[in-house]
C-alpha cells in the first residue's frame, strides 16, 4: 500500500509516530504562517500541516488546490489546547508533514464538495463520482452497505440459500412495462430484464431448495417518481410449506433488528407491526400504505347522510357511494386559500370537491350547514368527534375515489402541520388486498399484485362468480411511515388453480401456454405450497437515511427522466451493431 493509515484512523495513541496518509484536498487554510490541510479519504478526514521553515516543501504545498490527490509523510503530533475537534475522531492529532508527493491534480470541481446545499441535482448526477464524495452522500453508501451486509446475514443465519436467478430471461409481465434485449442470434427474437426474479423464485421452490433469498436487481420500465427507479434492487425471498405468518414474522424480526442497529436514535411505534386489511386500511385513512404516525382517522357518515338535505352528500349515497369525513383538530383557523390548496390535491385523485365545516363553540360554518340544517349538522358533527376549533373535511363519491382523495388530502395535511414524528418508525402490514382490478380506461382485469398470488380460501368460489373482482388475496404489503417497502404473497402452487386465474386475467389457453408454459409444466411435477415477500431495498435505506428520495442511496440513479447523465444513457448505437440484431430504426416523425 501506498499508506501506513488511512485518514480517519489517528488518533492520540499514534503521537509519535511517523506515518504515510494519500487523501483528497478537502479544505485548505493558510493561518499564522502555516498552511493546514483537511486530507480526505473514505474513511474521514485529517489535518495535516506545512512549515514554512522547510522552504522547498512548503512551496509545493503552496501549490496545492482543492480535490489534489496527495501521498504525504510526516510525524503524527498531539494538537494544541484549543484546536482538538471532539466531533472527529482524528480531531485530537495532526500530522506535521515531512514529505508531499502530488499523485494527481484536479481541475476546479464543478460544485464544492465540502458543502451540502444549493447544488442543482443534474449537476450532481452529470459528476456523480464527485458528488459521491461528498460527506452526505459517503454516509449513505455505508449505510447502504451495512444494511445489506446485516439483512445478507440475518438470513444466512436462518439457513436461506441465495441463489443468482438470470438477468436475460423470457417475457414474463408481471404488471409493469419490460426492458426488452434483441438477440443477436435469432433475429426478431429478444430477452427480457426481470421485472422481479418472481417466476424463478418459485421454480426454485419447485426444485426443492427450500428458503431461497437473493438481493436481486430488478428492471421496470414506468413513469418515474421519487421512490421509483428503472432499475432497483429487492431483498427477494421465498418460502416452501411456510404460511403468511412465517413470512411477516420474518420479515418484522428482520426490520426490528436492522431499526435497532442502524437507528438506535428512532423509536419504533408498535411491536408487533399493527395489521390492517385493505378495507380497513382505505376506510380508516385512504390509503394501502397508511402514515399512521399520526391520527386523522376517517368517519363514515354514509348512513346519516342518506336522504339528508345536502345534493352533493345524498346523491352519493343513492349512487351507492360514501361520505367520508376526516376531523382536523384545531383546522378551523384554516384559511380560504388552505382550504383551496387542500381541494386541489382531493380534485387530482377524482373528487369532485372537498366540502368542510367549522366547529365553533357556538355553531358550524361552511357551505353545506345551511343545506344540512342544525340537527343534522350536529349529529354529522358528534358522529366525526368533532371539538370546537376543529374542522371536519368531507368526501362524497364512490368508495375508492372518496377514500383516496381524503387520503391524499390527509397526506398533504401530515407534511403541511408537521403531524409525523421524525423521531417515530411507525411499520404496519396491510393484507388481504382484492385479487384482481378493472383498468378504469380499458375495462381491462388485472392482477392486483400479479397472477401467482393465491386467493383467499373463503373467497375461493368467488373466482367462478359473477364478480370475481370480490376475491380476496393472500398478499401483504409491509409499510414505513407511509411508504410501501414490500409486498408478498402466498402462490398458487397447482396448475388448474393457475389456469383459471388467467382465464379471469383473459389470458388465452394458448397465451398462457405460450407465456407461462415454464410454470404450468413445474406445476405438474410436485410443486410445494410456497410463498414470499420482496423488499425494497432502496426505499428502505432512504428512509433508514431520512433521505426525500431513492435516487440519494443509489451510487448511479437514473434522473427522473430515466436518463443516465453521467454516462449519458440511453444513447445510440453504431449502425453496424444494429444491424447485427437484425434491427432497423424507424425515424421519428
Ligand atoms: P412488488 O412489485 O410489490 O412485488 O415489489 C416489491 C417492492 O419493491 C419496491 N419497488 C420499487 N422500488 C424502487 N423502484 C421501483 N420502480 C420499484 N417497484 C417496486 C417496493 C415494493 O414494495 N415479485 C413481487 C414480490 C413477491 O410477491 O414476493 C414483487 O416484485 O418497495
Amino acid at each position: 500500500m501506498l499508506r501506513t493509515h488511512t485518514c480517519g484512523q489517528l488518533t492520540k495513541a499514534d503521537v509519535g509516530s511517523t506515518i504515510t496518509l494519500c487523501g483528497w484536498v478537502h479544505r485548505r487554510r493558510d493561518h499564522g504562517g502555516l498552511i493546514f490541510i483537511d486530507l480526505r479519504d473514505r474513511y474521514g478526514f485529517t489535518q495535516i500541516v506545512f512549515d514554512p521553515k522547510d522552504k522547498e516543501l512548503f512551496a509545493k504545498a503552496e501549490r496545492v488546490r482543492p480535490e489534489w490527490v496527495l501521498k504525504v509523510t510526516g510525524d503524527v503530533t498531539k494538537r494544541l489546547e484549543g484546536a482538538a475537534r471532539e466531533d472527529n475522531p482524528t480531531g485530537a492529532i495532526e500530522v506535521r508533514v515531512a514529505e508531499i508527493t502530488v499523485l494527481n491534480e484536479a481541475k476546479t470541481p464543478p460544485f464544492e464538495i465540502d458543502q451540502d446545499k444549493g447544488v442543482a441535482e443534474e449537476l450532481r448526477l452529470e459528476y456523480r463520482y464527485l458528488d459521491l464524495r461528498r460527506e452526505r452522500m459517503r454516509k449513505n453508501m455505508v449505510t447502504r452497505h451495512s444494511m445489506i451486509q446485516r439483512i445478507r446475514r440475518f438470513f444466512y443465519d436462518r439457513d436461506f440459500l441465495e441463489v443468482e436467478t438470470p438477468i436475460l430471461i423470457k417475457g414474463t409481465p408481471e404488471g409493469s412495462r419490460e426492458y426488452l434485449v434483441p438477440s443477436r442470434l435469432y433475429h426478431g427474437q429478444f430477452y427480457v430484464l426481470p421485472q422481479s426474479p418472481q417466476q424463478l423464485k418459485q421454480l426454485t421452490m419447485v426444485a426443492g431448495l427450500d428458503r431461497y433469498m437473493q438481493i436481486a436487481r430488478c428492471f421496470r420500465d414506468e413513469d418515474q417518481r421519487g421512490d421509483r427507479q428503472p432499475e432497483f434492487t429487492q431483498v427477494d425471498v421465498e418460502m416452501s410449506f411456510c404460511e403468511p405468518e412465517d413470512i411477516m414474522q420474518l420479515t418484522e424480526e428482520c426490520l426490528i433488528e436492522l431499526t435497532r442497529e442502524i437507528r438506535p436514535d428512532v423509536r419504533i411505534a408498535a411491536t408487533p407491526f399493527p395489521r390492517f386489511t385493505y378495507k380497513e386500511a382505505m376506510e380508516r385513512y385512504g390509503s394501502d400504505k397508511p402514515d399512521i404516525r399520526f391520527d386523522l382517522c376517517f368517519t363514515d357518515v354514509s348512513a346519516l347522510c342518506k336522504g339528508c338535505g345536502f345534493g352533493v352528500f345524498h346523491k352519493a349515497v343513492e349512487a351507492g357511494g360514501v361520505v367520508k369525513a376526516m376531523r382536523v383538530p384545531g383546522g378551523a383557523k384554516f384559511s380560504r386559500k388552505d382550504i383551496d390548496d387542500l381541494t386541489e390535491t382531493a380534485k387530482i385523485y377524482g373528487a369532485k370537491g372537498l366540502a368542510w365545516i367549522k366547529v365553533a363553540a357556538d355553531g358550524y360554518e361552511g357551505v353545506p350547514v345551511d343545506k344540512l340544517g342544525m340537527d343534522m349538522t350536529k349529529s354529522i358533527a358528534d358522529a366525526a368527534g368533532a371539538q370546537p376549533g376543529d374542522i371536519l373535511l368531507f368526501t362524497a363519491d364512490a368508495f375508492s375515489v372518496a377514500c383516496t382523495s381524503l387520503g391524499a388530502v390527509r397526506t398533504a395535511l401530515g407534511n403541511r402541520l408537521g403531524l409525523a414524528d421524525p423521531t417515530l418508525f411507525a411499520y404496519c402490514w396491510v393484507n388481504e388486498f382484492p385479487m384482481f382490478e378493472k383498468d378504469a380506461q380499458t375495462g381491462a382485469i388485472a392482477a392486483v399484485h400479479h397472477p401467482f398470488t393465491r386467493p383467499l380460501h373463503e373467497d375461493r368460489h368467488l373466482l367462478d362468480s359473477a364478480d370475481p373482482l370480490q376475491a380476496r388475496a393472500v398478499a401483504y404489503d409491509i409499510v414505513l411511515n407511509g411508504s410501501e417497502i414490500g409486498g408478498g404473497s402466498m402462490r398458487i402452487h397447482e396448475s388448474d388453480l393457475q389456469a383459471q386465474i388467467f382465464k379471469i386475467l383473459q389470458i388465452a389457453p394458448a397465451d398462457a401456454e405460450r407465456r407461462f408454459s415454464h410454470l404450468l409444466r413445474a406445476f405438474q411435477y410436485g410443486a410445494p405450497p410456497h410463498g414470499g415477500i420482496a423488499w425494497g431495498v432502496d426505499r428502505i435505506v432512504m428512509l433508514f437515511c431520512s433521505e426525500p428520495n431513492i435516487r440519494e442511496v443509489i451510487a448511479y440513479p437514473k434522473d427522473q427522466k430515466a436518463k443516465d447523465l453521467m454516462l449519458g444513457s440511453p444513447s445510440a448505437m453504431p449502425e453496424e451493431q444494429i444491424q447485427e440484431l437484425g434491427i432497423a430504426i424507424r425515424e421519428e416523425e
